[in-house]
């Protein structure tokens, strides 16, 4: 028989909860606090924990509703422990353990951005999976290229600055484009034929860096002759194209030639037409919805290691690790 899942995600902003039978997911809610986080300028972790732990159990209450699955019919619970906002973080877990007592089942742990590399076969079995594969998660929290071997995973370079999806809000900001800002950047880049050249950065290592494509982006936009959507559309084309020479750099190095890539940039949809037009690799991406942060890929990964048995349960001692390591 194969057993029913129930995973918690609030690692950040968005408070997800996700009800698998065996590696299949039968029901995803996810409340995203981005529009109550906007009122505040971004998200300020007390009130992100408190929007979290007030709406949380409204979700679990939808999730159970949509999936048919009786609460006393689950066989285990996984939690999201980190990387992310303590604050936030402990609200998923004190949750996950306060159902793991009550429903005397067990409980396990994952960490968030492993998820992410695993997003792209969410419903698929172990097998499907590549052995080796370059991996890229990028997201508003995060920007990391990392090399998979089997289980372990290991980081080659992350961003010395802002992450990727971050520099993405942040000029939609300066260029005072409407929430979502991210999607409306997409979406005029790619309606725009002609493009204002943005500076590309290209640190010689594993590294990325957006700092100075978004001070560039910010003098430019009071620059009266300069057309904003061109302006978009060089600011897309260099931040893209930066992920996209790294990738191109650890494929080579290492001779892998599977890619994954993970997280809320991975809707981008100039970023999956450059990776797509790289004939060389093997490309596996995620589903729309498990982009952004999602309980489906937390829940996933613990099904997945569980059946390999290569994850412990946990006592109820589990503790956030804000700046939890791959
Ligand atoms: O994975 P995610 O939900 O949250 C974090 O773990 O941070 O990613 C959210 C990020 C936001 O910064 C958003 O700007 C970005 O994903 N994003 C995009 C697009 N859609 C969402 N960035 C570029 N292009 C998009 N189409
Ligand atoms: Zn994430």
């Amino acid at each position: 028989m194969k057993k029913i899942t129930l995973a918690i995600e609030t690692s950040c902003d968005d408070t997800s909860i996700s009800i698998l039978e065996g590696v299949e997911v039968i029901s995803l809610k996810t409340f995203s606090q981005i529009k109550e986080n906007k009122k505040f300028g971004g998200v300020i972790p007390e009130i992100a924990s408190r929007i979290h732990s007030k709406f949380i159990f409204k979700i679990i209450n939808e999730t159970l509703e949509d999936s048919g699955i009786d609460i006393y019919k689950i066989d285990q619970i996984v939690v999201t422990y980190g990387p992310g906002l303590v604050n936030t973080l402990q609200v998923g877990i004190i949750v996950a353990k306060t159902l793991a007592l009550i429903l005397n089942k067990p409980i396990y742990k994952i960490n968030h951005i492993e998820a992410h590399a695993y997003s792209p076969f969410i419903g698929k079995e172990y097998n499907v999976i590549p052995q080796r594969a370059i991996v890229l998660v990028v997201s508003g929290g995060h920007t990391e290229i990392i090399v998979k071997n089997n289980w372990k995973l290991k980081t080659l370079g992350s961003t010395r600055d802002d992450a990727i999806g971050e520099v993405y809000d942040k000029v939609a900001k300066i260029l005072k484009i409407n929430y979502p800002g991210a999607p409306k950047i997409d979406e005029i880049a790619n309606k725009t034929f002609n493009e204002v050249k943005c500076p590309k950065t290209n640190l010689e290592n594993y590294d990325f860096s957006f700092s100075g494509l978004k001070t560039f982006v910010f003098n430019q936009s009071k620059n009266k002759s300069i057309k904003k959507n061109e302006l978009i559309k060089g600011f897309q084309n260099s931040a893209i194209k930066q992920l996209i020479d790294k990738i191109k750099k650890a494929v080579n190095e290492f001779e892998i030639y599977d890619v994954i890539i993970g997280g809320g940039v991975s809707a981008n949809s100039f970023l999956r037409s450059e990776l797509n037009s790289i004939d060389y690799i093997n490309l596996y991406l995620p589903k729309i919805q498990y982009t952004i942060d999602n309980a489906a890929m937390i829940g996933y990964l613990a099904v997945l290691k569980i059946n390999q048995n290569l994850i412990e349960k946990e006592n109820l001692e589990i503790d956030a690790v804000p700046k939890l390591d791959l």
